[in-house]
Order: C-alpha cells, then sequence, then structure tokens
C-alpha cells in the first residue's frame, strides 16, 4: 500500500469554487469550476474541479487521506446570526439569503462530496480549514520562505477580514485579527459598487481607472468612513455601509457624502469616479503599507506572504514593493478565495495531520508557475483538430514554429496562445493568453474592439523574459504573477501630458488611453505603469523561446499578454474552448501547442451573434 498522503482540498458556495490536490506536501494539480462548467466565477460544487484533480494525480478518491473545505460553516452561521441580532428586523434579507446558503448549502459539503466522489477520505469526515487559515497556508506554504510573515487581506471570511501572522516551517501562528464588519477588502468593494462595478471582479476595473483620478475625497474617507491607526488596524464607521442591513455595499448616507446615487452600469464614467478611484486607492496603500510596517516589527521577518481579495490589488503591491519594508514578498496568485482549496489542504497536511514540511532550499516557490491546471497532449489536439477537419500546420521543430510566430506577431498578427498547463489564479499568463506586438499603437484597440468586444480605458499586460524586465520596468525583482504594478523606465516614455489630455478631451478616457505614452505603447498605462508579468524558462518553455525569437527578430523582448477569453466568459480551458473564442473573434493565429491554425484557412462558421448573450457582462 503506498504512503503518499494525498488531500483535496475544496472551496465553494461563496465565488471561485476550486479543487486542489497535494500528495505528500507537492502541488499536483488546482483548478477553478468556472473553467469546466464555463460560469464566470462559478460558486458551484467544483464536482468537474475536484474529478480533474483526481484524474491529474492517478489516483482514486478511496487513495485520499482527507477532503478539507477551505470554510468554516459555523462560524460563518455564528458570524451572521449575531449580526442579525444584532440589527434586528431590517437586516431580514440578509438573514434569509445566508440562511440559504449557509445552513442550506455549507453544512452540506459532506453530503455534496460523498455524492461527488463516493467517500469522505481516510479520515471519514470533511476536515474544516478555517477561512483565514486557508488563505494564509495558501501563500505560506508554496512560498520560497522557510519563515515568514503572513498577510491576509480580505472582504470577509467567518469573522476575520485582516490576519497576521507569522509562519515558521511546518507551523502558522495567527498573531492579530481584525474582525467584521471592518474590511479593507469591503470598503473597496463599497467604492466598486458605487462607481458602478460589479462588486468581486469590478475592484480590478476600479484599480485600472485610478491614474486617471486625482486622490481628491481622500480626506472624506478619512474622516468619516474610516479610522486607522499608526499600526494599520482600522475600525469602519458602519453608518455609512449597506452590507449589514441588506444586500448593497454603500447606502444612503454614504451616496449623501459623496453627494450622488451609485454610477449606473456601463453608463458612462465621469471625473467624479475617477478622482474617487483614485482616492480609494490611496487609502487602501496607505492602510496596506502600515499594516506592512506593523506586522515586520511584530514578526522580525524580512520576507512577506501575502493573500486575501486585496492581494490581487497588483498597484498597492507594487507600491509595497517599492517601499522595500521586507527584503522579499511572495503573493498567492489565486489569492482570492479559489486560492483557499490549496490552503485548505496544507492545512490539513501541517496543521491537523502535523507532517513537517520540506526545508526550503534556493529562492523558488512550489507553485510550478501557477501552470495547475489541465494540459492536452500531441495526440488530443491533433485527434480533435482531425475529427472536425481543422486545417493546420504542424510544426516539428519548435525553433520553426517560434521563427514563423515571431515573423507574424511584428507584422502586428494576433495569436491565440494555447501552451501546457492551464493557469490556477485569475491572470493568464501565457498557458491561455491572447498575445501581440507591445510596440504597435493600434495593439490596444484593436485588441479591445475585436477580440474582447469592450471597450476600456485599462491597457493590457505585458509579458517579459525574466532577465530582461529592469531594462523596461523599473523593477527589480521577478513579477511572474502579474501582481506587481511597476512604471515604464523613464528613457521609453514619450513626452504625452495624460492632464492636459485628459483636459482637451473633457475627461474622456477613451479618447487618450490610444495615445502612445512609451515605445511600448499597448502596455503602459496613463500615469506610465505597467502590470508586469516576468517570463521564466523552466515554467512555460514555450511561452519563453517565442519571447525569446521575437526578440531576436525585432529587438524588442515584450508582448501583450490578455487573457483568452471574450467579455464576460471564464478563460479557455480546452483545444475546444480555445478554437471557438478563435473563431468568434478576429484573433488571426491560434497556437495549441505545436500545431498553428490561420482564420482565412478555417472554415467559415455560423455567423450567429447570440453567442455573447451567453456570457454575462462583466
Ligand atoms: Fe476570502
Amino acid at each position: 500500500m503506498s504512503s503518499d498522503k494525498y488531500i483535496l482540498g475544496i472551496s465553494a458556495f461563496y465565488h471561485d469554487a476550486a479543487a486542489a490536490i497535494i500528495k505528500n506536501g507537492e502541488i499536483i494539480a488546482a483548478a477553478q469550476e468556472e473553467r469546466f462548467t464555463r460560469v464566470k466565477h462559478d460558486p458551484r460544487f467544483p464536482v468537474n474541479a475536484i474529478n480533474y484533480c483526481l484524474e491529474e494525480a492517478f489516483i482514486e478518491a478511496d487513495d485520499l487521506e482527507a477532503v478539507v473545505f477551505y470554510d468554516h460553516p459555523l462560524l460563518t452561521w455564528d458570524r451572521i446570526v449575531k449580526n442579525c441580532a444584532m440589527i434586528g428586523e431590517e437586516s431580514y434579507p440578509t438573514f434569509n439569503s445566508a440562511l440559504k446558503s449557509v445552513l442550506g448549502i455549507k453544512l452540506w459539503v459532506e453530503e455534496y462530496t460523498t455524492k461527488a466522489i463516493g467517500t469522505l477520505g481516510k479520515t471519514g469526515k470533511i476536515i474544516f480549514a478555517g477561512h483565514h487559515m486557508s488563505h494564509a497556508a495558501s501563500s505560506f506554504y508554496p512560498s520560497p520562505f522557510e519563515e515568514a510573515a503572513i498577510l491576509s487581506l480580505d472582504g470577509v471570511g467567518e469573522w476575520s477580514t485582516t490576519t497576521l501572522g507569522y509562519g515558521k516551517g511546518s507551523d502558522i501562528k495567527v498573531l492579530k485579527e481584525i474582525n467584521y464588519p471592518h474590511s479593507l477588502g469591503l470598503l473597496y468593494s463599497a467604492f466598486t459598487y458605487y462607481c458602478g462595478f460589479k462588486v468581486n471582479s469590478g475592484e480590478y476595473k476600479l484599480m485600472g481607472l485610478a491614474p486617471y483620478g486625482k486622490p481628491t475625497y481622500v480626506k472624506e474617507i478619512y474622516d468619516h468612513l474610516i479610522d486607522v491607526k499608526a499600526d494599520g488596524s482600522f475600525r469602519l464607521n458602519t453608518d455609512y455601509f449597506g452590507y449589514l442591513k441588506g444586500d448593497k455595499t454603500t447606502n444612503a448616507k454614504f451616496h449623501e457624502l459623496f453627494k450622488g446615487e451609485p454610477r449606473k452600469p456601463e453608463s458612462k464614467i465621469t471625473r467624479k469616479e475617477m478622482d474617487l478611484a483614485a482616492s480609494i486607492q490611496v487609502v487602501t496603500e496607505e492602510i496596506m503599507i502600515k499594516i506592512a510596517r506593523h506586522i515586520r516589527e511584530l514578526t522580525g521577518s524580512k520576507n512577506l506572504c501575502l493573500s486575501g481579495g486585496v492581494a490581487l490589488n497588483c498597484v498597492a503591491n507594487g507600491k509595497l514593493e517599492a517601499q522595500k519594508i521586507f527584503d522579499n514578498i511572495w503573493i498567492q496568485p489565486a489569492a482570492g478565495d479559489a486560492g483557499g482549496a490549496l490552503g485548505a489542504a496544507f492545512v490539513a497536511l501541517h496543521l491537523y495531520f502535523k507532517e513537517s514540511r520540506a526545508p526550503r532550499t534556493g529562492n523558488k516557490d512550489s507553485q510550478h508557475g501557477t501552470y495547475l491546471g489541465p494540459a492536452f497532449s500531441e495526440a488530443e489536439i491533433g485527434a480533435f483538430l482531425d475529427r472536425h477537419e481543422y486545417p493546420y500546420t504542424k510544426f516539428e521543430s519548435d525553433a520553426d514554429q517560434h521563427t514563423l510566430l515571431a515573423k507574424e506577431l511584428d507584422s502586428g498578427k494576433i495569436l491565440g496562445f494555447f501552451s501546457g498547463r492551464m493557469e490556477f489564479g485569475p491572470r493568464s499568463l501565457g498557458g491561455r493568453s491572447i498575445i501581440g506586438d507591445a510596440r504597435k499603437t493600434d495593439m490596444q484597440s484593436k485588441m479591445n474592439l475585436k477580440i474582447k468586444y469592450r471597450e476600456s480605458f485599462r491597457p493590457f499586460a505585458p509579458a517579459v523574459l525574466a532577465e530582461d524586465v529592469s531594462a523596461y520596468f523599473k523593477l527589480d525583482t521577478e513579477s511572474p504573477y502579474m501582481l506587481l504594478v511597476a512604471p515604464v523606465k523613464e528613457n521609453l516614455r514619450t513626452n504625452v501630458n495624460s492632464e492636459e489630455q485628459l483636459k482637451e478631451n473633457n475627461d474622456d478616457m477613451l479618447g487618450v488611453i490610444n495615445q502612445a505614452r512609451s515605445t511600448i505603447p499597448a502596455v503602459t498605462h496613463v500615469d506610465f505603469s505597467a502590470r508586469i508579468q516576468t517570463v521564466h524558462l523552466d515554467t512555460n518553455k514555450r511561452f519563453y523561446e517565442l519571447l525569446t525569437a521575437f526578440k531576436a527578430l525585432t529587438g524588442s523582448g515584450v508582448l501583450v499578454n490578455t487573457s483568452f477569453n471574450v467579455r464576460g466568459e471564464p478563460i479557455v480551458c480546452t483545444p475546444k474552448d480555445a478554437y471557438q473564442c478563435f473563431m468568434r473573434t478576429e484573433i488571426d493565429i491560434l497556437v495549441l501547442e505545436n500545431f498553428v491554425l490561420f482564420k482565412p484557412l478555417q472554415p467559415k462558421i455560423d455567423n450567429d451573434e447570440n453567442w455573447k448573450q451567453q456570457y454575462e457582462l462583466d
């Protein structure tokens, strides 16, 4: 009998359900359910992701040592009941929906699991890891650090919204917590909602909007909404928020403070939203930096591990990095609740079973570039293409393929790029990406309008060879997970005054976004910042070699990298998803490993536009 310890972690029922599996502490697989069901942010019990994880680990469900859930339903239930008791009748809508989501579903995790895989593992029961412990574990255990300060910044999970901890070897200790309703994540979400974006996904847009504005509302925020102490601990003034009593994040008093009703989704974005975005961004950064200083003192550690939804704020992460409070920062790429599945598995291994953690060597993490999802073999892709008689060129030589693709990119072609295992976490990192030449001034609008079917005030992200990052950006560290924002270097910038441009264009962001701000305009934001991904040979060879070939041909080592999907669609998972996205958009060339498909050679598809209705606006 094998002594290998396989542990399955699950997150579900709130948003972004996911499953992850580890074997003796090594990450074997992790994936979000949305990629299989094609429903964005799918919160349902992740049957497909679980089955994928078992398949990838090459085991039967009976081989599982344990099944671990990322949350503690009873603690969450406790918070909701106490909250509702405090507020009384007005909280009934919250109470009713919570009744459904917590009692109706969360307590049935065991039943769902048994139904899905016929077992609860060798322990015979589900282990509940705890929300913040799962987040903390997801950032510490896979990190390259033997010991580290651990900071989890979230909306809410059970009671805690912010957790300060310390990890050493196989142990994690929680040092301090800030509890609901005081939450940095919920504060940011309140502004997301007020500015007309979707809570739990539009936060990224609000962050992208901030560089257009001025932080003119910072004083109002500090005077009325949040009280922050020198150590970064904070309290929200709950009079201004709607989430205690209903399902909205803001309330009438909040609207009064900022003089107006929330912006209607999809309506014109005005100067006010830009300034609000800039203001809440500044406040978030200031609090994060204060907490970081405090936890540095508290733990004495030079290393920081970050997780929780707020850790996806890569602008704030970039500011934190630049402060050099810590020598090293590692951020879990699936920082939101999906990553909780991975963390939960580690909690069981190290804190429940008390297994020791292998000593860290070198500075590599054990996240495998976060390429933890399904991959497809040459035989599988070939069989798929042949079955449908889709014309392709199959390359026996990678070098020949890269040379051809580099030329196509240089001539302005846009590639759907499908290589190796799918990414775990919200960002595309060259496993399932759409890529183009970052030097082209029209690349940004072309990608937005012809592929994403949206207009956007946000530029795309650059993918750069790891060793070249300092040649293009003011960054001297790796950013393999696109979680750090840093400025484009001065010598690459063009003389553009965004402030004046905005004024001339009556604050119309879409009018100014396409102006070239640097020699890599498609990835340069209005404040000259860029959301960087460093590309590494050891984790994504095909992408790395393509970038190298492109640089050899053009002298430029930067490509635009955006997620392989259309607006509102989950990122593609299979060759079939990729082909469908390729044919529905104006992507010129589809790369499926060593197969290359050219658009003009493909059979015509039914030009039925109804498919766009399938995806909800994000
Ligand atoms: Fe969370």
